[in-house]
């Protein structure tokens, strides 16, 4: 997808795509770093977009993993179904269902771009715990944020979360790396 088409995206929906421009090969590679290719069986991406991560995730991942997304827009869905691999399945559905998809299925990783401030707080609540329960006790969490608004909520379901900064990117981001930890979910 041409990065025009994203920008008009942005116009069109601007809660649902919540940045103007894909994000950059910095953050890209700050995600991925985080992800073990060798030891990781199911990824998971939420709002993929255009497909910056995915497409390295995808140059990366072993023959025998798999990649489920989820991405609720529809020109972006279009987008990302061309891509022909049998390792890969994507949803043209919100990850507010990803617990009804992935049917009690638990994940190494989940890797999420969605601008998690635009959405309701019961969303964010109710995505934050749909996350928690889907990753396996060693899995990771991973998401990208414009801003710290959600690191309260973040930290009060996961308990140990690290953050990194990265400033070469449109706008500047955080990197927020949460695993479950042996402690039960903390907020009500
Ligand atoms: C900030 S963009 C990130 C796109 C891409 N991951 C990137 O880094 O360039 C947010 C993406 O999340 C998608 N999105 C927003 N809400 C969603 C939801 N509830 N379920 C699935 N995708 C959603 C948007 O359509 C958009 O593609």
């Amino acid at each position: 997808m041409k990065k025009a088409a994203f920008i008009l995206n942005f116009f069109k929906s601007w809660r649902e795509v919540g940045s103007i421009t894909p994000s950059s090969s910095f953050l890209t590679k700050r995600i991925l770093a985080e992800i073990d290719f060798k030891k990781s069986s199911t990824i998971v991406e939420l709002g993929p977009g255009s497909g910056p991560f995915t497409k390295e995730i995808i140059k990366r991942m072993s023959p025998n993993s798999k990649l489920i997304m989820f991405e609720t827009n529809t020109d972006f869905y279009k987008e990302l179904i061309k891509v022909r691999d049998p390792r890969v399945v994507i949803h043209n559905e919100s990850a507010l269902q990803m617990q009804n998809y992935l049917s009690g299925e638990r994940v190494d990783y989940i890797v999420s771009g969605i601008p998690l401030s635009n959405l309701e707080v019961s969303h964010q609540k109710g995505l934050l715990r749909s996350i928690y329960s889907a990753l396996l006790p060693k899995g990771r969490y991973l998401q990208f944020q414009y801003s710290l608004g959600a690191y309260k909520m973040i930290e009060g379901i996961f308990n140990d979360v690290s953050l990194r900064f990265v400033p070469l990117n449109i706008p500047p981001a955080f990197v927020y790396s949460c695993s479950k930890g042996p402690i039960a979910i903390k907020i009500n």
